[in-house]
């Protein structure tokens, strides 16, 4: 075990002993698939150690939120996915709190579990489920757990940045092969779930051009490929494929690639290692990691996080059917929005480039929508920002590239040096950040933004 795993577990035992002395406490988590499955984590954790919970999720924590907290004067308040941008708040407000965290931390407190504080990466090397999982693990055997520890950290993106998942991360996942399995394949969303031409067809990341968004191309790829493509058969989902079809596929849509002008890198990331939940059932979604962060998303990016929380505590039937309707929701939204910044386009300026959707795009999506357009419709040599209404400002998502941030890029400090100008809020990671900014505000936002962001990327 590496010494920052073991500095973490240390952090955790302190973290569990504050914990165990209370007979109910406050949990609050963040509304995306990572804050999903560490609120999930922490409660089955306190269940099992028979303490009671309220949950509460949220957008975002700022000083009102945590006001509120100090009025209600829970014993103990324990933040998951979301808390240590505010500890500051916390402390004045004498909240008595654990912090369980993966963002950049802003201020002290003496129960905050958070990589940043051992020398690691919390964009990559650990999530907010993957703390939590750290602080389950000393409150009891909550080993069983792993599997949605790693389903958060793949719903933050944490597997980009090596093409699979590393640190304290490969960690989680090594420790607990028999709950959840890495696996070589196509890296293709939908393998579960979708037909196998709609799996191309909706292909997002990579983006396949020529493929993407044209059914008959996607089914005539796979007639050549020699797939039976009978109305019946039509049907197959990549699960449902030998393993023979499956190499055979792959194979011929990286020649398909090669010959249709698709980058190299991209190229390359055709084939990836993705994560197989063993106890889940086959051609559910919640079977692959990547599936079933985007169904704890379609849940908890439309206020309904509980229902999220629901299917991860074990419940299926009727909850679960709930969640796929959200989702089929949600994929209509992204794909709305998608269409939206290909018809309205993206504006270029000399070190970013932006779109502005208005009340089209919800403001809870809109970062999801900038990280995939990028990969479509955007320009791969700049980082790419979103604007989004709110009832009393904007909202902005900002998405860069790995190579960006080889060059110097670092969107949550950028985002904070512009918010404190212009008296916003923003934070995050180096290569995904976001922010509010007040009505009024725009303009000067987007030039201030691509001058900071000029003095931090360098030439190559
Ligand atoms: O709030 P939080 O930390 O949970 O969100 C992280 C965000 O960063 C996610 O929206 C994820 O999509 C984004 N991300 C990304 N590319 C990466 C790593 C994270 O777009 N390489
Ligand atoms: O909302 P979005 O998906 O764009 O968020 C990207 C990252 O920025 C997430 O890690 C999120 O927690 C963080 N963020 C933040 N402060 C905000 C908005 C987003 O720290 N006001
Ligand atoms: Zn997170």
């Amino acid at each position: 075990m590496t010494e920052k795993m073991v500095l973490m577990q240390e952090r955790a035992t302190k973290c569990a002993e504050e914990i165990k002395k209370h007979d109910e406490v406050q949990l609050v988590s963040h509304i995306d698939a990572d804050g999903i499955t560490s609120a999930a984590i922490i409660a089955k954790a306190l269940e099992r150690a028979d303490i009671g919970y309220e949950m509460m999720f949220i957008k975002q924590l700022d000083e009102n939120i945590i006001q509120k907290l100090a009025d209600i004067n829970p014993e103990l308040t324990i933040f998951t996915d979301l808390g240590s941008g505010q500890l500051e708040h916390i402390n004045s407000y004498k909240l008595n709190s654990v912090v369980s965290d993966h963002h950049h931390p802003q201020g002290n407190i003496e129960l905050h579990l958070n990589p940043h504080l051992f020398g690691a990466n919390g964009s990559y090397e650990i999530s907010g489920s993957g703390t939590t999982f750290i602080l389950a693990s000393q409150l009891g055997d909550n080993r069983d757990l792993a599997d949605l520890a790693i389903v958060g950290c793949v719903g933050d993106m944490q597997y980009r940045r090596h093409g699979q998942l590393v640190s304290m991360n490969r960690c989680i996942l090594d420790t607990n092969r028999d709950v959840i399995s890495p696996k070589k394949d196509i890296s293709l969303f939908g393998k579960q779930t979708r037909p196998v031409y709609k799996m191309l067809q909706y292909s997002s990341d990579p983006f396949i051009p020529g493929l993407a968004g044209n059914e008959d191309a996607c089914i005539e790829l796979l007639s050549n490929v020699g797939l039976q493509f009978s109305d019946d058969e039509k049907w197959r989902r990549w699960i449902d494929l030998s393993e023979d079809e499956k190499m055979r596929t792959t194979s011929f849509l990286i020649q398909y690639c090669m010959q249709n002008g698709m980058s190299s890198y991209n190229i390359t990331r055709l084939v990836s290692e993705g994560y197989i939940l063993l106890n889940e059932q086959e051609g559910t979604e919640m079977r692959d990691a990547t599936e079933y962060s985007t169904l704890l998303n379609a849940t908890g990016r439309y206020m309904r996080a509980e229902i999220g929380m629901k299917v991860c505590m074990g419940e299926r039937e009727k909850t679960y059917r709930q969640a796929q309707d959200l989702l089929s929701n949600h994929r209509k939204n992204l794909v709305d929005g998608l269409n939206f910044v290909k018809d309205n386009g993206i504006i270029q300026l000399s070190h970013m480039q932006y779109f502005d959707a208005g009340n089209y795009i919800p403001e809870t999506i809109v970062g999801i929508v900038a990280g995939m357009s990028h990969f479509s419709v955007g320009n791969r040599n700049l980082p790419i920002i979103a604007f989004a209404d709110k009832d009393d400002g904007y909202k902005i998502s900002a998405r860069g590239t790995q190579e960006l941030v080889n060059r110097g890029l670092n969107l949550a400090e950028a985002l904070k040096t512009v918010c404190k100008e212009l008296r916003g809020a923003g934070g995050g990671h180096d290569i995904a950040a976001g922010a509010t900014v007040p009505l009024g505000k725009k303009e000067d936002f987007i030039h201030m933004l691509n001058s900071v962001l000029s003095t931090q990327i360098k030439r190559t």
